[in-house]
């Protein structure tokens, strides 16, 4: 079982736990700085979560939740789902997204939403096994 927390300091082994996590996720992303995942922890928008592998074991994985109120209500999103490769396909990420669910559910989201490139074969059946349903909608970004 892994054990996840929300992570309240950005000390060392969480700074670097994400530097060393991130680059399984994106090539072109630049590890966080000490200060920015500080910004994470303090922001109320933004719930950092670390999966570590057993309790007090290391941490294996990483999840953000981010949780924020527009008009039609209080919306959450996962971004950077991310689980340590020799970890894979031992319910770590399921385990992450739960808690991500539990942690919006707790702050009074209505919705959950994501994205997945489809070529994320694991990341897509993960969360189509845990009750998301694809949206038809248009994904734009605008690229700065
Ligand atoms: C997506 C990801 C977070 C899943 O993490 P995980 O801890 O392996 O997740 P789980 O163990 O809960 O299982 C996810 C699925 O992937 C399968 N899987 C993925 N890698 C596996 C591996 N190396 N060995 C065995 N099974 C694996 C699991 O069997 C499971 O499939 P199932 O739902 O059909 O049973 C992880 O593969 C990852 O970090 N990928 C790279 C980053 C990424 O794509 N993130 C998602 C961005 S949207």
């Amino acid at each position: 079982m892994f054990v996840i927390e929300e992570a309240h300091d950005a000390d060392a082994e969480v700074v670097e736990a994400i530097g060393s996590l991130l680059p399984l996720l994106s090539r072109s992303a630049p590890a966080p700085t000490p200060e920015e995942v500080g910004e994470m922890v303090e922001s109320p928008a933004t719930i950092l979560l670390i999966a570590r592998d057993g309790p007090g074991g290391p941490i294996v994985g990483t999840l953000t939740l981010v949780v924020f109120r527009i008009p039609s209500g209080v919306r959450a999103l996962i971004e950077d789902v991310i689980v340590a490769e020799a970890t894979r396909g031992r319910g770590c990420g399921d385990q992450l997204t739960q808690a991500a669910l539990e942690a919006a559910r707790r702050a009074g989201a209505r919705t959950v939403d994501l994205t997945s490139r489809p070529s994320r074969e694991a990341a897509n059946r993960l969360y189509q096994r845990l009750g998301f349903e694809r949206r038809d909608t248009n994904v734009y970004r605008y690229d700065l």
